[in-house]
This record gives C-alpha cells, sequence and structure tokens, in this order.
C-alpha cells in the first residue's frame, strides 16, 4: 500500500489507487449518483433516449453531450444551503464515432457524419439547465420543469460590448453583426455576483472549413486562431455558415464569453465581446475590495496567455437588473510574469502602446477580435496552456492550472514555466495584493508562487509538491479545473493522464495552507477514456457534482466496440457523457 499523506493533511478520506479502470471509483464511505446522462429527457414532453433512433429534434430537447462546466442556482434564489435548484451544465463538443453505429474511429465519423447527423451533433452542443433536488439523500432532477432549458448550436443570442455591429462580425445572416446562432465548444464557465452564468467558447476552429482557409485580408488572424488546414469537423459540407470561403466573418462571432440569466428559461443569451475573443477555458469571478467584478480567464493553448476583465463599475447589491450590462465596459488585461515573483497586468487598451491602426487595430472592436495579438504586442508571457483559473475565497489567492505543454524547450523555460517539454501540467498561484478594504483583484501587479509541478515524484523529474518535496499517493498528471470547500481546500480535476501517465482522469484535493498544502489526494477515477470536468462543491460542502466527459474516447473505441459502456453497461447502449453527484453516505460534509 501506498503512503498516505497522514495526519498532516486536514482530508479524512484514504486515497485511491492510481490505475485505468472500465468503472469509476470512489473512496471508501462515499457513493456515485448519476444525476443526468446524454440523452436524458430535459424539456417537458421530451423523448427518451434511444440511441438506434437519434434526432435533432429529440436532442434539442435532450441532454447534450460532453458535460463540461458545472453551476448550481439555489432555489429559492440566494439561498445557499439549500439543496434545491438549477443545474447549469456546458456541452462542449461531440464524439460521432461514440454517438452513431458504423464509424471505425474519431477520423471517419468526423469525415463520415451525415447531415441527419450533423443536426443530431449541433443540438447536442451548447448548454443545458435542468432543476435538481436532494430527498432522502439522493440527488434528481425534476422531471419536466418549465424551468429547464436547452441552448443549443442554433439558439438566437445577443452581441454586445465593443465588437457588436463590427463590420468583422457581419455575416450575409446577420447584416448588422449583433444577433449570432449559438453557441459552439463551451468548456468551463464562471458566474457572476448577480446570479448569472458565464459560459466559455474554446476551440471554435474545430468548426469552421472550406477553400477559404489561409488567403484573404483576415489570413494572419484565422493562423493565429487555428484556422489551418483541415477541420476536426466537417460541418462546414452542410451549413455554408461553417463554410470560410462563403462566411469568412462567421469565425468571429464565436470564442467569446456568453452571459445569460438561468432563472429565466426564456432570456436571450449574450455574447459579452469586451472579455476578448480567444479560447476560453473559463470565466470565473471575484469581487475586489472597491465592489469592482473581476472576471480570471486562460486561454487554452500552448504558449497563449492568462487574462482579466475588470468591470468599469461596482456591482449593485440592492437592484439585480442594474448589473445588465456591466460586463460591456471595463478593462480586459493580459498577464505579463517576472522571474523574481512579481508580476503585471497589461491593458489591451485601442490606442495605447502599440494597439494602434497601425498594428491593424482601428478599434477596440479589433483590438477583442484579435485578442490573442494585441496580447502578443504587449508583451504578455506565453503560458504552459492555461485552464481553469480560479480565485480561493478564503485565502485569496488565484490558482491557474496549467495542463500541460511538450512544446515547450529548454531554451524557452522561464520561473513561472520552469519545465521543458512539460508533459504533466503545474499550478501556480496569483497573489494580488491586500488593502484595506480586502483583496485588490483589479490591481495592476501583484506576485506568484508555483503551488505544484505535477507528475509522479520520484519518476517525472521535477514533480513537486509539498515544500519542494513529494512522495504522496496522490500525485496527478494535468491539471485542467478546480473548485473550492469552504475551508479554502482545493479539488482539481484532469484531463489527459491517461495519455500523459497511463491514470484515468481524476479529482484530487489538497489543503492550500498549513502542513497539507498542495499533498493532493485521489478522490475519484473516471472510468477509461473519459476526463473529469466540472467540479463543483454542492451546497454545505454535502456534495461534490462532476462532470464526466467523453467515457470510451480513445484508440480502438467506437459505438460498435466502446472501451466502456459507464454509466450504463447495458449492451446496445453506447457510453454517455453524464453528470454525476458524490456524497458521503453518512450524509456527512465531502472531505472530511
Ligand atoms: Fe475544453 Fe481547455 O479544455
Ligand atoms: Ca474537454
Ligand atoms: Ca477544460
Ligand atoms: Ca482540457
Amino acid at each position: 500500500a501506498e503512503a498516505q499523506a497522514g495526519p498532516v493533511s486536514s482530508l479524512g478520506f484514504q486515497a485511491l489507487p492510481h490505475g485505468v479502470g472500465t468503472r469509476d471509483a470512489v473512496p471508501e464511505g462515499y457513493e456515485v449518483q448519476v444525476l443526468m446522462r446524454w440523452g436524458d429527457p430535459v424539456l417537458p414532453g421530451a423523448p427518451a433516449f434511444d440511441p438506434a433512433n437519434q434526432s435533432a429534434e429529440a436532442q434539442a430537447q435532450q441532454f447534450g453531450y460532453n458535460n463540461d462546466y458545472l453551476d448550481f442556482f439555489p432555489l429559492p434564489p440566494g439561498d445557499a444551503t439549500s439543496e434545491h435548484g438549477l443545474l447549469v451544465v456546458n456541452h462542449e463538443y461531440t464524439n460521432p464515432e461514440l454517438m452513431f453505429a458504423g464509424f471505425p474511429d474519431a477520423r471517419a465519423a468526423r469525415r463520415g457524419t451525415s447531415e441527419a447527423q450533423f443536426r443530431v451533433e449541433l443540438m447536442a452542443h451548447g448548454a443545458s439547465v435542468v432543476e435538481i433536488r436532494r430527498e432522502n439523500g439522493r440527488w434528481l432532477p425534476v422531471e419536466g420543469s418549465a424551468r429547464n432549458r436547452r441552448i443549443t448550436g442554433e439558439t438566437e443570442m445577443r452581441i454586445s460590448g465593443p465588437a457588436a455591429g463590427h463590420e468583422r462580425l457581419r455575416t450575409s445572416q446577420d447584416p448588422d453583426g449583433t444577433r449570432v446562432r449559438g453557441t459552439l465548444n463551451n468548456c468551463a464557465g464562471g458566474n457572476t455576483p448577480w446570479g448569472t452564468v458565464l459560459i466559455a467558447e474554446e476551440n471554435f476552429n474545430y468548426y469552421f472549413g472550406g477553400q477559404g482557409v489561409g488567403t484573404g485580408p483576415q489570413a494572419a488572424a484565422w493562423k493565429r486562431y487555428g484556422f489551418v488546414g483541415t477541420p476536426m469537423y466537417s460541418w462546414h459540407r452542410f451549413d455554408p455558415r461553417f463554410d470560410l470561403a462563403r462566411e469568412p466573418n462567421e469565425p468571429n462571432r464565436f470564442g467569446w464569453v456568453v452571459e445569460f440569466d438561468p432563472y429565466d428559461p426564456q432570456a436571450v443569451p449574450v455574447k459579452r465581446t469586451a472579455l476578448g475573443r480567444f479560447k476560453h477555458e473559463g470565466c470565473t469571478h471575484a469581487v475586489s475590495a472597491d465592489g469592482r467584478v473581476v472576471l480570471y480567464m486562460g486561454d487554452d493553448e500552448r504558449f497563449d496567455y492568462v487574462y482579466k476583465f475588470v468591470t468599469a463599475r461596482p456591482w449593485n447589491r440592492e437592484d439585480r437588473a442594474a448589473n445588465r450590462d456591466l460586463l460591456d465596459e471595463g478593462t480586459l488585461l493580459v498577464a505579463r510574469f517576472h522571474d523574481d515573483g512579481s508580476m503585471e497586468w497589461l491593458p489591451l487598451l485601442h490606442g495605447q502602446g502599440p494597439l494602434t491602426e497601425a498594428n491593424g487595430f482601428r478599434s477596440q472592436g479589433d483590438v477583442v477580435i484579435e485578442a490573442r495579438r494585441a496580447a502578443d504586442l504587449l508583451g504578455a508571457t506565453p503560458m504552459d496552456r492555461p485552464e481553469d483559473v480560479e480565485a480561493n475565497p478564503v485565502n485569496g489567492r488565484v490558482y491557474v492550472m496549467l495542463t500541460n505543454n511538450g512544446n515547450r524547450r529548454e531554451g524557452s523555460t522561464d520561473a513561472v514555466n520552469p519545465r521543458a517539454a512539460n508533459a504533466h501540467g503545474h499550478v501556480i498561484e496569483m497573489i494580488p495584493p491586500r488593502g484595506p478594504g480586502g483583496v485588490d483583484h483589479a490591481a495592476l501587479t501583484g506576485r506568484w508562487e508555483l503551488f505544484l509541478m505535477a507528475g509522479q515524484p520520484g519518476v517525472t523529474p521535477g514533480a513537486s509538491y509539498h515544500r519542494g518535496v513529494g512522495g504522496d499517493s496522490g500525485w496527478l498528471s494535468c491539471p485542467d479545473n478546480c473548485a473550492f470547500d469552504s475551508k479554502g481546500r482545493i479539488w482539481i480535476s484532469t484531463d489527459g493522464a491517461q495519455a500523459a501517465a497511463k491514470v484515468a482522469d481524476g479529482l484530487y484535493a489538497a489543503d492550500t495552507a498549513g502542513e497539507g498544502r498542495a499533498l493532493t489526494r485521489r478522490f475519484y477515477a473516471a472510468p477509461t477514456g473519459a476526463e473529469v470536468c466540472g467540479p463543483l462543491i454542492g451546497p454545505g460542502d454535502r456534495t461534490v457534482f462532476l462532470a464526466i466527459q467523453h467515457p470510451a474516447e480513445e484508440r480502438g473505441s467506437s459505438f460498435d466496440t466502446p472501451s466502456t459502456r459507464w454509466p450504463d453497461f447495458q449492451d446496445g447502449m453506447p457510453p454517455r457523457p453524464a453528470v454525476i453527484a458524490i456524497v458521503k453516505t453518512d450524509g456527512g460534509v465531502i472531505g472530511s
């Protein structure tokens, strides 16, 4: 048996062993409740899931594919202890090789899907809102709730902020550049103090193809955002808006953060362009000492950046409606880290420094549309794939999950990305200054520290967890998302550990202070091929909700021969991405 973290950690559970299996696992004393699966009915009257007879019409009413970000909005609103509320779930992308019969692998499926299957996939993207409650210890959806909602790749949305109406956002379907159909590749997200949700569009380049690639005046921007070569999907064969040659501006309408009110199923979602256009992993908030709201964001690409957005005004606690357009005015900033442990935030403001017409920026609209190129010119620090960036409400530090970067070379390491060929990633803490009113998240300077260097201590060069040492059974690989419980402990989910370290992805917990600082412990093991998303600590710290994404996504695995049939394990039933609730069987506090 491996050594446990022992009395130095505040965590009371026995760490799970490393390994890969067809089933998932939790420590003794905990149970997994499957809450929502791909295809489960969401809207009132939705048909039951029938994997052999899928249709776009049915999928538009059912739970989407590849659940990612999770959030919970209590009922009644504001009741922080209520175990009744609205579960918000992102549906990031689709795996046609696991959704539909007859494809040998992912490549064949993405090239060979029919138009009818494309329509199913489009409807399987977006987000779901599902009313849930806990009864007799068990979390269950409230079937057919009128509060439920599906947002898809076709849901009409508004565009606001500095890029709204910009000529580079105008298309034949939307000559004004202010309305857009759908949201795609919503990865993680966040929320606002006024109770709206923020869902983040990430790898939007996957969806656009056609002969326009690499030509025309937008060629540099297309290259910077990855519109090169063959797209992952072949949607441009079925819908001209995904064809770069026919609608060269359509991709400029994706890559944004989308805000919507989960309590109002009719609310029109809004793409908030002031927050910049890049491959948004998530968008989490902290309230700065003066009441302004700060949104932390990672751009998940090798050598891309960490951003934050600071609202121009404090949020209004008395009048929810007064915050409706708060995210349209403010400053977008990008991080530069120095080797001495200091850092600064550089504003992306049109007309300042290099962000001028001479460099192709004629307005703030141009700056946000090409936020990556603006940040390049400002000298931001290229990072090892910044995923979740999230403030710990207990200690005020902001944690950045840097998932990995196999392309970093010896000559390009620095103190904040210290490892070449970084296969397992690391986690850093950004430390904003403190003022008399609290943590100044809006500050233009700060400090940073390494929290952990992932990988297996003694095996992976540089792996380090606790005061420069390791040796615990809870080592992890490829940190992706995180959450904090009310004690300020961090819960980290992983994406890619199975490829990087032959260990199923999972969820790990650690103290952030004291003797147990950064001594991660393995709490959940995903089924083979899956990644673990959306860690969400439920009301009263009595539940951990997880989004288990793409079970059975691996070489040689398909609808017909999946590597696991998690979570149903029934013949003919494919593996299904699903949201689970993990509770303690004695009803106690998670991690106690
Ligand atoms: Fe969708 Fe960066 O993971
Ligand atoms: Ca993912
Ligand atoms: Ca992610
Ligand atoms: Ca990831």
